[in-house]
């Protein structure tokens, strides 16, 4: 006899719902096993060619009622009106993971009754490569934290972290290749300042990328300068121009405040959410 199957609901197969989706059926999950909800019914036939096998309904009741797990990835100002219409249909034994930028797990926690983990995936999903941060909601075993973080390990890497770090988890590594995707670029651009073809200054730069970011699981940065600094040299006199242009400071800096309007933005759809629920 196989062991438990489980079922999934995502409501939101938009660009990471629907990621989510075919990470789910290349790590190997049924796609008989997995519905979805879009808002539109055009977007029906989007999903239907992108994702063949996988049932896909604008009706929520319809897509959650016999899942396990349910993961909401619509945006934070469409939470209330993708939940309150199920708030009755889901029950305290599906777990949901939200994906939703910006929204707790307790305003989720005051909408419906079900076990809620609060998920910030990166878009390194789609390629398996993604880093994903998981928060334990107040109704959640260690049980549902492992499912959690399974699910999204099949995607990449999953931490566990404390639903507080969010907002600069947001910033960090939800953010971060938008802010890696410039360095790059700025680096491919100084070959082109340099004369580089520009096809050769592109592989440079990717490549160099790639084998920093390698080489930087294994070795403290320290020790990575150190080894490619010869006194005297190259390097240090670059090393020079981004200490005086204070590069590492502007880096915090640019977490720092996008940081802050993740925190801008969730205390802003707390409050609409709680007085929409209140009324
Ligand atoms: N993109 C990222 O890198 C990233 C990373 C981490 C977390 N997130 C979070 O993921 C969430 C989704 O982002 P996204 O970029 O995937 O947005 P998106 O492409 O706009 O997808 C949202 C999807 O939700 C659907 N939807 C809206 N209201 C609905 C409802 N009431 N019932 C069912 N489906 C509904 C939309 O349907 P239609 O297609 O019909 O409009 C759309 O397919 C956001 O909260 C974001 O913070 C995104």
């Amino acid at each position: 006899m196989g062991g438990f199957i489980a079922r999934y609901a995502i409501i939101g197969l938009g660009k990471i719902g629907t990621a989510i989706a075919k990470s789910l059926i290349k790590s190997g999950v049924d796609p008989a096993s997995i519905s979805g909800s879009v808002r539109r019914v055009e977007s029906v036939s989007r999903v239907r060619h992108e994702l063949p096998d996988v049932f896909v309904s604008t009706n929520n009741a319809e897509v959650v009622k016999d899942a396990d797990i349910v993961i909401l990835a619509v945006k934070p100002y469409q939470v209330l009106d993708a939940l309150m219409p199920i708030r009755n249909v889901l029950s305290s034994d599906q777990l949901l993971i939200s994906v939703v930028a910006g929204v707790t797990t307790s305003v989720i926690e005051g909408i419906v009754p079900s076990k809620v983990i609060r998920a910030m995936p990166n878009i390194g999903i789609v390629i398996e490569r993604g880093v994903t941060a998981v928060a334990p909601g107040s109704r959640t075993s260690n049980d549902d934290v492992k499912r959690a973080c399974d699910l999204f390990g099949s995607m990449g890497r999953c931490i566990v972290v404390n639903e507080r770090y969010m907002d600069a988890i947001t910033a960090i590594s939800g953010s971060g290749p938008a802010f890696m995707a410039l360095i790059l670029e700025a680096l491919w651009e100084a070959g082109l300042l340099l004369g580089v073809p520009t096809d050769i200054s592109w592989e440079l730069a990717v490549g160099t990328l790639e084998t920093s970011a390698e080489l930087l699981r294994f070795r403290k940065p320290w020790e990575v300068v150190e080894e490619v600094t010869t006194p005297g040299g190259v390097t240090i006199r670059g090393i020079r121009v981004a200490e005086e242009g204070g590069l590492r400071g502007l880096i915090m800096r640019m977490i720092e405040e996008t940081a802050r309007r993740g925190r801008e933005i969730s205390q802003e759809i707390e409050m609409s959410i709680r007085s929409k629920i209140s009324e």
